[in-house]
């Protein structure tokens, strides 16, 4: 079943993309999307703007948490989920995710009354990523990936709208010689204003000229040629029906969860469909780029 979904997925990443900080299959891995419990918190990791933590869960693994209750609220762990998923079935290299369960207690032992108020509004269903021990952040001027990677990671961000790559802020880090896509949070900004959402799926996404890795991507035409056969109506479909129920409450724009859940699908599939405006708009920055 799993195979029927995720085609080219094998569960490793895909070792036939080289670029030029080194290139080796990762470790096998799950692509189904498990559920952990956080355990306990270690520490917060305040650059982060939406307050994200490390924290250890019960089979033993480390994560970077992404709380529910902070400041932008449950849709950016949608956007987090759905596009590193997205990601993870095109074999870009993340951090694998995980749903996160947090009990109320879990804030008991915490000292600093943020924190604690933080921990107390995300009760239920967080999300985490694979902690990267060791990692540092990616710096373009120290090191450039090859122009495949480049061009399918522009492609990407392009598809899935997002705004935060940027050599500001470009949530890319660098971990044994490898780049790992970071924090998709900020992503799919069409979900606040699902009024004009219809509209949006076709439109370009201009800021794709900010994006750290432009200048590197020579080859967005075919890493288009690349992706798009990967992202079938079945991967997208499989993908948005693991977004947790309570992530999809309150949203005034849909009359409930599973009408919301749709909307995603609809306009991923809509996006794909129009996307000679955000491939030519992508392919048009870099070349002004140079
Ligand atoms: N999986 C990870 N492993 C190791 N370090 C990580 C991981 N994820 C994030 N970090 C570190 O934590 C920082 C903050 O994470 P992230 O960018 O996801 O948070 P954010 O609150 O969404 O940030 P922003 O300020 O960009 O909105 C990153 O810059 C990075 O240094
Ligand atoms: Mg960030």
């Amino acid at each position: 079943m799993v195979r029927q979904l995720y085609p080219e997925w094998t569960g490793c990443h895909t070792p036939q993309l080289p670029f030029a900080l080194g290139w080796r299959p990762l470790p096998r891995r799950s692509i189904r999307l498990r559920t952990v419990h956080a355990t306990r918190y270690i520490t917060p990791l305040r650059e982060g703007g939406s307050l994200p933590a490390v924290i250890e869960a019960d089979d033993d693994g480390m994560y970077v948490i992404k709380f529910r209750g902070a400041g932008q609220g449950p849709k950016a762990l949608i956007a987090e989920l759905v596009v590193g998923r997205l990601a993870q079935a095109l074999g870009l290299p993340m951090p694998d995710i995980a749903l996160v369960e947090l009990d109320r207690e879990f804030a008991r032992t915490e000292p600093d009354p943020e924190i604690q108020d933080l921990i107390r509004a995300s009760e239920g269903t967080n999300l985490g990523s694979d902690y990267l021990p060791g990692a540092i952040n990616y710096d373009p001027a120290a090191m450039q990936p090859d122009a495949t990677l480049a061009s399918r990671i522009v492609w990407f961000d392009a598809f899935t709208s997002n705004v935060d790559r940027t050599a500001r802020n470009p949530n890319l880090m660098v971990w044994h010689r490898q780049l790992y896509l970071i924090d998709h949070g900020a992503a799919l900004y069409f979900h606040h204003d699902w009024e004009n959402a219809g509209e949006a799926c076709g439109k370009p996404f201009v800021l794709i000229r900010d994006h750290v890795l432009l200048p590197f991507a020579s080859t967005i035409g075919e890493a288009d040629a690349a992706l798009v056969p990967l992202l079938t109506d079945e991967v997208i479909d499989a993908i948005v029906a693991e977004i947790p129920e309570s992530w999809l409450q309150g949203e005034p724009a849909f009359a409930d969860a599973a009408a919301y859940r749709q909307a995603y699908a609809d306009y991923l599939k809509r996006r794909l469909q129009l996307r000679e405006a955000f491939v030519q708009e992508a392919i048009r920055a870099h070349a002004a780029h140079l």
